[in-house]
């Protein structure tokens, strides 16, 4: 990694430390628009398995880079664990677990061809809230030989071997968190290093550029009491570490209003201000569209790369016969408007699927 590159990595990890449980509570299992995109994904990841494991006859090992809390964890150990193979003590809570989402029930298909569920991600916060998310719905003997998370870079994914075929993602725009365009290119060459030799897949998830306005702006000044008060909004009375600013209610995409209600509380959780109007400020606003770069006051950074930029990463760092470059919203429009994906097909094993997608 160069230098700047690592210090960056440094600042970042220690950013999501310090928002992993709050990033749990109101993102993964929270914001309205946050959960569409996620359950884009999921839905996705479910027909590229079944493609892979019915059509296919393929055995799979599924791997989330930058993985969180444990998300793809949780369903797909889940989705292909059957409560009777635990011990006895662990199958009530899987049950429950199982009931939970329609998306958790158990899957004969994926039992059958879905080997392993793996992971890697710099916080070990975040890898601490994953385990103990899979302990709570019984899988925790499953840890460390079905489930593997693993505390390291994206940008340093070892090789996979072909058999079960490496099916590798990072989804919800964790390519936008990970340090800048110069993470995002180190992470495009890691992921590609992993699977080329091995005939497997990579698959990069990300929010585009051009949904900032719509999207982003919103979003991010729903969550503000998980990465900060963003840029654009003024004033910046509260913006310091003394105060958690907590938004009324979540602000959905395409809501236009230039203003968002704030009740400001102290560390110790006392309410000192209650309906702090903070107002969007045309420049700074104007900023993140250009640039697709979003900035707190507390550190935190994310981008929302172009469809070019993503597509030049493409050109330059993988196989060009074997990449795809796929529109969120010709998948599913309802959900996956803001949404591209970079699909790196090593094997040739998508093409029919990814056909259907590409019209
Ligand atoms: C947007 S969250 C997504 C988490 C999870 N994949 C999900 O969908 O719920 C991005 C994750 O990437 C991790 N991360 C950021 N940069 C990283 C890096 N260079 N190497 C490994 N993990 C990283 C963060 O700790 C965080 O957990």
């Amino acid at each position: 990694m160069l230098q700047d590159l690592n210090q960056v990595y440094e600042r970042d990890r220690a950013v999501w430390n310090s928002c992993a449980r709050t990033y749990e509570e109101q993102i993964v299992g929270g914001h309205p628009d946050v959960t569409a995109y996620e359950e884009f994904e999921e839905d996705l990841l479910d027909r590229i398995l079944l493609h892979l494991i019915r059509d296919r006859k393929t055995k799979v090992r599924l791997y989330d880079v930058g993985c969180g809390s444990g998300r793809l964890h949780l369903r797909y150990a889940l989705k292909s664990v059957l409560p009777a193979s635990l011990p006895y003590e662990e199958r009530s809570r899987i049950r429950s677990a199982q009931r939970v989402k329609a998306g958790y029930v158990f899957d004969s298909v994926l039992s059958h061809g879905l080997e392993s569920i793996g992971g890697v991600d710099f916080s070990a916060e975040m890898l601490e809230l994953a385990r103990r998310k899979l302990r709570r719905a019984g899988l925790g003997t499953l840890l460390g030989n079905r489930l593997f998370l693993d505390q390291g870079s994206a940008f340093d994914l070892p090789l996979f071997s072909p058999y079960p075929l490496p099916f590798l993602v990072t989804v919800c725009n964790s390519i936008g968190v990970m340090q800048g365009p110069k993470g995002a290119e180190a992470l495009f060459r890691s992921m590609c290093r992993a699977v080329e030799g091995s005939g497997g897949i990579a698959l990069i998830s990300s929010y585009r550029k051009e949904a900032i306005q719509s999207f982003a702006l919103s979003n991010y000044e729903s969550t503000m009491n998980v990465c900060g008060q963003p840029r654009w909004l003024r004033p910046d009375s509260y913006a310091d570490a003394r105060h958690i600013l907590v938004p009324q209610a979540y602000k959905r995409a395409y809501d236009p209003s230039g203003e968002i209600l704030v009740d400001v509380f102290n560390r110790k959780g006392q309410l000192l201000h209650p309906a702090v109007a903070l107002r969007r400020d045309p420049s700074a606003v104007d900023y993140a569209i250009r640039t697709g770069h979003i900035r707190t006051y507390s550190d935190y950074e994310s981008y929302w790369y172009s469809w070019d930029q993503i597509q030049a990463w493409m050109d330059t760092l993988w196989p060009k016969d074997r990449a795809y470059h796929l529109e969120g919203c010709k998948i599913d429009s309802l959900r996956a408007g803001p949404v591209q994906l970079a699909v790196l097909d090593a094997g040739n094993h998508l093409k029919d699927l990814v056909q259907r997608w590409s019209v």
